[in-house]
């Protein structure tokens, strides 16, 4: 089996990043990182990626202000030098336009921090507290043109627990994250290579 070249994006602590190259070591996982690209300079992730031995690029989306399209680009031409055959947005925090989303549609997945279709978008944990849920969660999705709207993958839930706080919740939903997204991305990885 051929692995699938990876780019992990990420735009700052990076810890499902992390998640996913413990388990891309395992020489049978299905994608190999070449890459991990920040739009922040200082991401603390991408001490992490270089101290464990990877590609890391930083291309800043200020320095492009207003145009979104001209700063992917520039992601695009790292991403497509690097050879990468799938993406995995890991905590990166910058709406992505149409035109990239397209380039990479199938190719791309992401991370939210709710039980999709719930609590698109941010602050995904005060929300379900203050619906009064009893469950709160995570989702590996696919990536498509509306935030955070693309095709599930895979779900994980935990319960609220009384006296919770959107703090104490993201605390526990972290390690939760981790389990889940290298699961998810074997099951997106062995899509792709149906698809081939
Ligand atoms: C994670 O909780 C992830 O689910 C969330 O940001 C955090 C990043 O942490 N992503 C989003 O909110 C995307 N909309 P990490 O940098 O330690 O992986």
């Amino acid at each position: 089996m051929t692995r699938l070249k990876l780019a992990i994006l990420i735009s700052g602590r990076g810890s499902n990043m992390e998640a996913i190259l413990e388990a891309a070591r395992d020489p049978a996982y299905p994608a190999q990182p070449v890459l991990v690209l920040s739009n922040r300079p200082d991401a603390k992730g991408l001490e992490t990626a270089a101290a464990a031995g990877i590609a890391t690029a930083a291309i800043d989306h200020k320095t492009y202000g207003k145009d979104r399209e001209a700063f992917e680009r520039a992601m695009h031409e790292q991403l497509t030098e690097a050879g990468v055959e799938i993406i995995a947005l890991a905590g990166f925090m910058r709406v992505l336009t149409p035109w990239f989303v397209n380039t990479w549609e199938g190719r791309m997945v992401n991370i939210h921090p709710s039980l999709l279709p719930k609590y698109k978008g941010l602050d995904t944990h005060q929300r379900a507290l203050d619906a009064g849920d009893t469950e709160a969660g995570c989702t590996v999705h696919w990536v498509s043109p509306g935030v955070d709207d693309g095709e599930i993958i895979q779900q994980a839930s935990l319960p609220i627990l009384p006296g919770d706080t959107a703090d104490s919740l993201a605390a526990r939903l972290l390690p939760v994250e981790h389990r889940l997204y290298p699961e998810a991305l074997t099951k997106a990885c062995a899509e792709i290579q149906t698809r081939a």
